[in-house]
């Protein structure tokens, strides 16, 4: 298998890509499942993993980023643009915490890099750990962004007690409070998890069309929907006939474009909270965030082109197995799943498409 095959430069690895890239057909559910209940597993909740500042920066030093102006073609240039509320801004909201900033700030750095219009991103930063706020002024001098403090206490009594769960980080979650979080006046955002490059204009995913949908993902529909549910769920019609007139899909929570007003109007803060309230006396799922998610929104998405989350490609650290892209472009790629780019680089044991990441890899001094 070519993806024994060790690391050996860009090239070879861009090579793999351009071959491989047609051969995933599908991505059988188990191991979606398997991927997600390991990226729970691998965040050390934060109050644990939180150090003094002076140990944060001994930890964490960033190179700083190059500066990203607008294009001309941009109506705008970065002066005129002031506050959170201005409309020309196009939103984002990403988590920081001190297990995944190095893949944060990546994020980061790849949506600036490919963005015609850098200028016109405001970043909302989901912390628990507001020391981070320093770092991403040191690394992006120039970024338009806030952070927002996420109080893990919101979730702590809605996550159910098990002795997996108990390790589950609250930051997960935060995404359920985005509506809640943010200005007011910010009427739509993208949400993007902390384990991912994007390589296209965020801007084409920002203006993707919802209709009447009050989220748009990628849907995958060939993922056998029953397994993400306990065999419980599914015998008590109180519980799964929620699913009825719907024709309920897999999607990832990691890329998702929102639509705040509708989301306010509705309540969908709530709905979710209610399943997972559900979920601490009935145990219906057996992973975290993502099933209230789909317990709500399954069937009722916009869609998203597949381009926008190539996900899974964290693979599995332990067993060492590296994964392909799904066929097709790619827009935005993925790490999710057990191993992270930056573990890999720093083991020295990258996966071809790691490559692919190192170049927005903004951790360390200058070379
Ligand atoms: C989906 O998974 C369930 C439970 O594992 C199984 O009973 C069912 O046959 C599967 N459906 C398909 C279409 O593969």
């Amino acid at each position: 298998m070519l993806w024994v095959m060790r690391f050996s430069g860009f090239f070879s690895a861009a090579m793999v890509v351009v071959v491989l890239s047609p051969s995933f057909q599908s991505f059988p559910p188990a191991e979606a499942i398997r991927s997600s209940q390991l990226d729970t597993h691998l965040r050390l909740p934060s109050y644990q993993a939180s150090t003094s500042l002076h140990s944060l920066d001994h930890r964490f030093s960033f190179r700083k980023a190059s500066v990203f102006r607008n294009a001309e073609k941009c109506c705008s240039t970065g002066h005129e643009i002031t506050g959170v509320c201005h409309p020309s801004l196009l939103h984002v909201a990403i988590t920081l915490d001190v297990e995944y900033l190095r893949g944060s700030i990546a994020a980061v750095h790849s949506i600036l890099q490919h963005s015609l219009c850098p200028e016109n991103i405001f970043f909302h930063f989901l912390v628990t750990d507001t020391n981070l706020e320093t770092i991403v002024w040191s690394t992006f001098p120039q970024l338009k962004f806030k952070v927002y403090y996420f109080d893990p206490e919101i979730v702590r009594n809605l996550i159910s007690t098990s002795v997996r769960q108990a390790l589950e980080q609250p930051l997960n979650y935060a995404r359920n409070y985005l509506a809640n979080l943010l200005e007011p006046c910010v009427r739509r955002v993208v949400y993007l998890d902390s384990d991912l490059v994007v390589v296209d204009d965020i801007a084409k995913l920002w203006s993707t069309s919802l209709g009447s949908r009050t989220i748009g993902v990628p849907e995958y529909c060939h993922a056998n929907f029953t397994n993400y549910f306990t065999a419980g769920f599914w015998s008590d019609k109180r519980f799964s006939g929620t699913f009825m007139g719907r024709k309920p899909c897999y999607f990832n929570t990691g890329v998702m474009v929102i639509d705040l007003v509708k989301w306010r109007r509705v309540g969908y803060t709530k709905r979710i909270e209610r399943w997972m309230d559900i979920q601490k006396t009935e145990r219906i799922y057996e992973l975290g965030s993502l099933p209230p998610f789909l317990l709500v929104f399954a069937g009722r998405v916009a869609q998203i082109e597949h381009r926008w989350n190539q996900h899974g490609l964290g693979g599995d650290n332990v067993r060492g197995s590296c994964r392909d892209l799904h066929p097709g472009p790619v827009s935005l790629l993925h790490w999710s799943g057990k191993g992270k780019p930056w573990d890999r680089l720093d083991s020295r044991r990258l996966c071809p498409l790691d490559a692919l990441w190192a170049p927005y890899d903004l951790y360390g001094h200058a070379p």
